[in-house]
């Protein structure tokens, strides 16, 4: 377009001030460019519905954000074009854009803080790019975000704090058709205002129970063709009607879509089947008997479990004191069941720097107390029941420590076998090994090293015992033997 040409009609505008309002916007959107205060890239079309600009620059073979854009700029977009990175100086002091379009690029490169100015952007459209990852730093600045749109990219990895910035504000998040395993559910929990979450067409294996619980505005999930085996119910589909269709379904309701999944169609899904839906080809990949059947067309009473079976388990065992262990229990079941364990006091073993409890059904102590001498009962649970076996543990007194309270056999690890206490001082190095006494170095919260000097000139010395005091450990006594 020429200059010259257009200031002419510009003027030919302003003294048409009476013609009719259509044909006023018709000469408004051609001659805007002209207006003198407002600079238009080369082959963009630019217009200014004052107050608000609008840049349109699609298809025009750009390599990069052109950088003469007007910064009062409220519309942007530069879809269809060979733009590959987008740079911090791109959209920077453009606080009145609202609306940013970039899609059907080959955006591979987002440079950290590059939407950082861009404080009232609403939209953000991104799709059909080449973007792999998404990184903190890379949405900061969007806190007005309402419409996110990143779909059709190769994202593999979202960084749980990327969204934070308008964790409230966002309404839509497009991540469809992307190769994402996993998602940021605990992000996805927080986003309270969002309407609508496209998930469909990735990889995602796995959604945790209760994610969109305070999702109290969700209207439409999509988590069509993924690689899931279950769906677990969440408390806010028994809040709010689900639909499994998106035709008729009321407002205030939830359309969930799910098809194209590899569904494990046993007990858990009942409440999936019991949804209204319209007749899509939603198919069951295991059990083997309803392999390839369709989801809607399986009796209710078909999608059965069956309860936890315990196969094998270690036979009586005994160890010495302070010696490592191993307890299993093997169990089966529809679904897998999970095993725990409860040890001779009757408490529930926990996860401790002593003890780890797998959930396929071992237990691993990695330094046996007396305390622990009796019967383990491991708890195999699935939803549709427990089932408990013994496993017995005897464990024999440290033979060697004459005259210690450890000599009984039920006595708790006493605290006579120390022969140098720690607790005086955290003397110096030096200065300690004259004195011959312990010195702590190093302390951190769940750490500290601890050195003494050598006793092997003492005769009768056979081991260190240590003891500690842990608010996640019930013993407190760790055994070397030298
Ligand atoms: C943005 O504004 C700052 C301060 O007014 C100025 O120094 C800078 O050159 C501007 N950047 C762009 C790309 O307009
Ligand atoms: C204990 O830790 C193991 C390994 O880190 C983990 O698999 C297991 O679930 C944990 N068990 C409990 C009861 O938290
Ligand atoms: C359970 O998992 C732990 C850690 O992954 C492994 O060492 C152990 O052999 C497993 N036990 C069984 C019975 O598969
Ligand atoms: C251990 O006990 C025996 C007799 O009960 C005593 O003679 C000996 O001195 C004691 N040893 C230690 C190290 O206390
Ligand atoms: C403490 O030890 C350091 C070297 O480890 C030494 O430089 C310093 O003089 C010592 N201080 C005392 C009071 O002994
Ligand atoms: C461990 O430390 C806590 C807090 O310092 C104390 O109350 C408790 O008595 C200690 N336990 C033992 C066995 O020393």
């Amino acid at each position: 377009m020429d200059g010259q040409k257009l200031n002419a009609s510009y003027c030919i505008c302003r003294s048409a001030i009476f013609l009719t309002m259509e044909r006023l916007v018709v000469y408004l959107l051609v001659i805007s460019t002209a207006v003198k205060a407002m600079m238009c890239p080369k082959r963009c079309m630019c217009q200014n519905l004052s107050p608000s600009f609008t840049i349109l620059c699609t298809k025009t073979g750009l390599l990069f954000v052109p950088p003469s854009i007007d910064r009062r700029t409220a519309e942007l977009r530069l879809m269809d074009n060979f733009i590959t990175t987008l740079r911090r100086k791109d959209f920077a002091n453009m606080t009145n854009l609202i609306h940013l379009t970039l899609s059907r690029n080959t955006i591979s490169q987002i440079m950290p803080y590059a939407f950082f100015d861009l404080k009232g952007l609403h939209a953000l459209h991104l799709d059909s790019n080449r973007l792999t990852y998404i990184n903190e730093d890379h949405f900061k600045g969007l806190i007005n975000l309402r419409h996110l749109i990143l779909s059709n990219n190769q994202l593999s990895y979202i960084s749980p704090g990327s969204l934070d910035d308008f964790i409230e504000t966002i309404e839509d998040l497009d991540l469809s058709y992307n190769n994402l395993v996993n998602v940021p559910w605990e992000t996805i929990a927080k986003l309270s205002n969002v309407n609508t979450v496209s998930l469909d067409h990735n990889l995602i294996e796995f959604v945790p129970e209760g994610i969109f619980s305070n999702l109290h505005k969700l209207a439409r999930l999509d988590m069509t063709s993924n690689k899931l085996k279950k769906i677990p119910p969440d408390p806010l589909f028994s809040r709010i009607p689900v639909y499994a269709k998106s035709k008729g379904s009321p407002l205030s309701s939830l359309v969930l879509s799910f098809g194209g999944n590899p569904l494990h169609c046993n007990c858990e899904l009942v409440w999936l089947r019991r949804l209204t839906r319209e007749d899509d080809l939603e198919t069951c990949a295991s059990p083997p008997e309803l392999m390839g059947k369709y989801f809607w067309s399986i009796k209710e009473e078909e999608f059965v479990c069956e309860p936890p079976m315990i196969t094998h388990r270690t036979p009586k065992l005994t160890v010495t004191e302070g010696q490592s262990v191993s307890l299993k229990c093997k169990a089966v079941g529809d679904p897998d069941p999970y095993v725990r364990w409860i040890a001779p006091d009757g408490k529930l073993v926990s996860n401790t720097s002593r003890t780890i409890s797998y959930e396929n059904g071992t237990l691993d102590i990695l330094v046996t107390s007396l305390t622990e001498k009796g019967t383990f009962t491991c708890i195999a649970s699935n939803a549709a029941g427990e089932s408990t076996a013994p496993v017995e543990l005897l464990v024999t007194p440290y033979p060697n420590l004459a005259n210690s309270t450890n000599c009984d056999k039920d006595a708790e690890p006493g605290p006579s076998d120390i022969l140098i206490s720690a607790k005086s001082s955290f003397p110096n190095e030096t200065k300690a090994q004259q004195e011959k006494v312990v010195v702590v170095a190093e302390l951190t919260s769940s750490s500290a090293l601890i050195q003494w000097p050598s006793q092997h000139h003492l005769p009768g010395i056979r081991m260190y015992q240590i003891q500690y005091n842990s608010s996640s450990d019930d013993i407190l006594v760790y055994r070397r033997e030298i």
